[in-house]
């Protein structure tokens, strides 16, 4: 903690999501007095410079390992793609920095496994940025499933399905930085919600199918604008399926490109005692599915407040800081998605049933 209680905060990375919803994020909290915002840190000179000005951010480097050598600095958020979130996250915990990095955790569990071996080490938070948990839908129905509203929960299905959905920026279809396509880009998210509402339960064994019938092509309508098909390394669909030590299975579809009917980000939940369909689209259609005294009952989520879930996500990052309290989002809990994952594009490789 800085001397005058703060908490000094560095950047590394200071493009989209940084600029879009950690800096802004952090602005407020500078605004209430638990921060300051010590400086950024990129690659690219003009968007370092950018973001320094609008965010008022008094020091400025090319070089991150310059930013971590500030004393002033206690935490970093990492925004770098993912092909850079390792090595930066392991060489701000040797600085004795708290780290809040992007999710994915890294570009596979492997690397993952390095980062949240050097947080403990350091005896520093690790945090990763799976923000969805923090939204008003998600946080009501997990109150839902921890007071035992469905009961045991033996099969989730989790949907993050693009119908042409590719971005078409930054590095987002190149494995060898991204580490994969839809599974690891949008599928990561809704995978943790899912492990998260279903209280963590020790996944056992992965199999699954990965699909490039759309990357490769020329000419795909695509709603971000037409893509590079010639460095397309990634998968457009995926589809794994997971058992847990509990008996309980989930079944995960994730596409950028998918010739289905509309976009779908959701959950579904089937438990002993209730059911669930929460729609990250459009939070009108969730639905709690339950049998109250013979009869059956479809109750909706409403007058739910408006929450912006980066905002949470860094604010729950800044008080874990603050109060030397575990991260709402640890940094294992971001490594079991990521070994879900690789599980799912090693199953698809072996064509067999991956142990874990
Ligand atoms: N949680 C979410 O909803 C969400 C949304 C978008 C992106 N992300 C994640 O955020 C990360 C970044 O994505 P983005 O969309 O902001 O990408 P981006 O390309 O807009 O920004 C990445 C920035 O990192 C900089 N950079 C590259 N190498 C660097 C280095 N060695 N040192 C310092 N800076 C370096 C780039 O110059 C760029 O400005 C990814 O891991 C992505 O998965 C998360």
């Amino acid at each position: 903690m800085s001397t005058n209680g703060k908490v000094g905060i560095g950047i590394i990375g200071s493009g989209g999501i940084a600029q879009g919803v950690h800096l802004p994020a952090y602005a407020k909290l500078r605004d209430e007095g638990k921060v300051e915002i010590v400086a950024v840190a990129d690659a690219n000179e003009t968007t370092a410079k950018t973001a320094a000005e609008k965010f008022i951010i008094p020091n400025v480097f090319n070089d991150y390992r310059d930013l971590l050598k500030l004393s002033e600095i206690d935490a970093v958020s990492i925004c770098t793609p993912n092909f850079l979130h390792k090595v930066p996250t392991i060489d701000a915990f040797a600085a004795g920095k708290n780290v809040l990095v992007e999710k994915p955790i890294a570009l596979n569990a492997i690397e993952g496994a390095e980062m949240v071996a050097a947080g403990h080490a350091a005896g520093k938070i690790l945090q990763i940025g799976l923000n969805l948990r923090f939204g008003a839908a998600p946080q009501a129905v997990k109150r839902m499933a921890d007071a035992g509203k469905f009961g045991q929960i033996y099969y989730a299905r989790a949907h993050a399905l693009r119908r042409r959905g590719v971005p078409s920026w930054g590095v987002f279809t190149q494995k060898d930085k991204q580490g994969g396509g839809p599974l690891i880009d949008i599928g990561v998210h809704i995978l943790d919600m899912t492990l998260w509402l279903m209280g963590h339960p020790e996944p056992v064994s992965v199999s699954g199918q990965a699909y490039r019938e759309f990357g490769n092509r020329e000419g795909v309508f695509n709603v971000f604008g037409p893509w590079n098909p010639k460095i397309y390394s990634v998968e457009d669909f995926a589809v794994g399926h997971v058992k847990f030590k509990n008996g309980a299975t989930l079944t995960l579809e994730s596409s950028f490109v998918a010739n289905i009917g509309k976009d779908e980000f959701s959950t579904s939940l089937m438990g002993t005692e209730g059911g669930l369909f929460l729609d990250l689209a459009d939070n009108t259609n969730s639905r709690i599915f339950r049998e109250e005294n013979g009869a059956l009952t479809d109750t909706s989520l409403a007058s739910l407040p408006t929450v912006a879930s980066h905002e949470q996500e860094v604010r729950a990052f800044v008080n874990a800081v603050l109060d030397g309290t575990p991260a709402l989002v640890p940094g294992e809990q971001g490594l079991m998605v990521s070994a879900i994952l690789d599980a799912i594009y090693e199953s698809s490789e072996t064509g067999k049933e991956v142990l874990l």
